[in-house]
């Protein structure tokens, strides 16, 4: 999860017996290098390193200048200068590639794109597993034809960004209890469920729809080791089923977050932004920045639709008390 991963924490997941992740989209080549290396350090276990498939952006001076003239009124709030032209607009996918072979981790995943057969080879060849991101069947279908060995199947609860490239986000939407029976009849490679789902009895029924495996986000921002702003901690707890909406304003596209006044305040110009990572690069110092004030009305609150299920605990406690919970939700389903 960008902007809420550490090595630490992708570690004490794998520690405990889950498979933790590692969030290496927003990062250099050398910090690929690094976070995969501490990883190894902190855990003999396996574990999942992420990246975003990303094409060169392409950005339009004139849109970019607009842009950064909505967004004006909440740098002034913050107490930011004028907006200068980002240096970069994103890490370069094919560097980040190269390092991520290169660190050879035991899973790599990869979301909003599809790589090719032959980039999915050299994985394999490296010894790792591939996870493709999909949100709908043929998303799937596709990775399973370019040699993916798992689907990671991202219901539309699911927090943070949407996977969605081939077809259009809105019908992209759906449910993770239509979704898993849907995908797993269409492919042959395990389905990995993910969204919404936060405790034993979700990832039950995650299983009993046909999934392999579970992935969770959400739940695992409660813990004391995700280090995300104290102000989007305290919106987790207090946030409910209806409290997150997908939006594009914060990056370009479409993801689920905690509602709040910059999501409120950008919605008229939902369609209106530049796509990701333009417009993730024009907004970044403002999210920045009121993470460092703990100013929870302009940060990117991402959350999935459980979110009104949070629970503080340790990253190492959760992953057993899930587990726990497995058992037990499947016990007792026996005893009926
Ligand atoms: C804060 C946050 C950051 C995320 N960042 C990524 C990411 O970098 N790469 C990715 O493939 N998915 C990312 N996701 C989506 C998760 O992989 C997963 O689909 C989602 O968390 C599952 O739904 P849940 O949040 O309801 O558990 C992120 C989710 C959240 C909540």
């Amino acid at each position: 999860m960008n902007g809420a991963s550490t090595p630490e924490l992708a570690a004490a997941v794998s520690n405990a017996g889950g498979l933790g992740s590692f969030a290496a989209a927003l990062l250099p080549p050398s910090a690929i290098l690094e976070g995969v290396q501490k990883i190894r350090s902190l855990t003999s276990k396996p574990f999942n390193v992420n990246l975003f498939i990303l094409d060169t952006p392409n950005p339009d001076h004139s849109e970019i200048i607009r842009t950064q003239s909505l967004l004006a009124p909440f740098r002034t709030s913050l107490n930011l200068g004028p907006a200068s032209m980002p240096e970069k607009f994103c890490e370069n996918f094919q560097l980040q590639l190269e390092a991520l072979l290169k660190a050879a981790p035991p899973v790599v995943s990869f979301t909003f794109g599809i790589l090719g057969k032959d980039v999915v080879s050299q994985f394999k060849r490296a010894g790792c597993r591939v996870i493709g991101t999909a949100t709908t069947v043929a998303e799937a279908v596709a990775w399973e034809e370019v040699g993916a060995d798992f689907i990671c199947a991202q219901g539309s609860e699911a927090g943070g960004h949407r996977g969605t490239f081939i077809g259009d986000f809105e019908q992209s939407c759906i449910g993770l209890m239509a979704l898993i029976p849907q995908m797993t009849a269409a492919v042959s490679i395990p389905v990995i469920a993910a969204g919404g789902m936060m405790d034993g009895r979700g990832i039950v029924s995650s299983l009993v729809l046909g999934a392999q495996a579970a992935q969770l986000g959400t739940a695992f921002l409660s813990c004391p080791e995700c280090p995300i702003p104290l102000a989007w901690k305290k919106s987790l707890l207090l946030a409910k089923d209806d409290s997150t909406r997908l939006t594009r304003t914060f990056t370009g596209r479409c993801a689920r977050g905690i509602v709040n006044e910059f999501m409120e305040q950008m919605r008229p110009y939902e369609n209106e932004v530049p796509p990701y990572p333009i417009q993730n690069a024009l907004t970044g110092p403002i999210r920045q920045a009121a993470g460092k004030l703990d100013r929870s009305e302009f940060i990117s609150l991402w959350a999935g639709q459980g979110v009104g299920m949070s629970r503080q605990m340790t990253a190492s406690e959760l992953v057993q008390t899930l587990a726990a919970e497995i058992k037990s939700t499947m016990s007792n389903m026996l005893q009926r």
